[in-house]
């Protein structure tokens, strides 16, 4: 992960719709989904978000509001994903067991994802809420060891992160970062905040 990906995920607030919003062909169609398209006051509440990911190069990361968080999708490198497998060692919750954050059964994996390559989670800090910033791999930073993989390093307390959104041992924040409910839609189209269809 690149210093400049980190950046474009922390700048860039992808435009969103909601997912009961798509619009179907049909011209008639349009009066109804005019009727029942979620207004902003839904969305806010918790409107699922419908993310096209088909411009997300690998090592990569975008950032989308969902009920007012800030939701990361990391797409990950083969490299990424192959030292994941490695740091169990150095993990406070590698397994994903601790339940203050509840981890939805298709993501309790090393990745803690549907595919391997897509990481989605909130990008807040589980010890007090600060929001932690990427720190590629051989970034010189001080804050990390001198043989860091790239991951997440909240400035708040020091909490560290793997590219999993797991936390490391002996570190402020208590539990791995949430994933929240999601699914695909199709190959480039992710749903944010409903993991099941209607
Ligand atoms: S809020 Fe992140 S380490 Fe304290």
């Amino acid at each position: 992960m690149s210093d400049a990906a980190v950046d474009q995920g922390r700048r860039t607030w992808i435009a969103i719709t909601c997912g009961a919003g798509a619009v179907g062909g049909a011209a008639v169609a349009v009066p109804f989904v005019s009727t029942f398209a979620p207004s902003e006051r839904a969305r806010a509440a918790g409107a699922p978000v419908e993310v096209d990911i088909s411009k997300l190069a690998p090592g990569d990361r975008m950032t989308v509001e969902w009920r007012g968080k800030p939701v990361w999708i990391l797409r990950r490198t083969p490299e990424q994903i192959e030292q994941l497998k490695s740091l169990d060692g150095q993990l406070a919750d590698p397994n994903s067991e601790r339940t203050a954050y509840p981890i939805p059964e298709y993501a309790k994996n090393t990745g803690r994802s549907i595919k391997p390559e897509f990481l989605v989670v909130i990008g807040i800090c589980t010890h007090l809420g600060c929001s932690p910033g990427g720190v590629a791999k051989g970034s010189g930073n001080a804050s990390v060891p001198a043989d860091w993989p790239g991951g997440f390093l909240c400035p708040c307390h020091g909490s560290t992160f793997d590219l999993a959104g797991r936390v490391y041992k002996n570190k402020p924040a208590p539990d791995n970062l949430e994933v929240p409910p999601h699914m695909y839609l199709s190959d480039t189209v992710l749903l944010i905040g409903e993991d099941k269809k209607a």
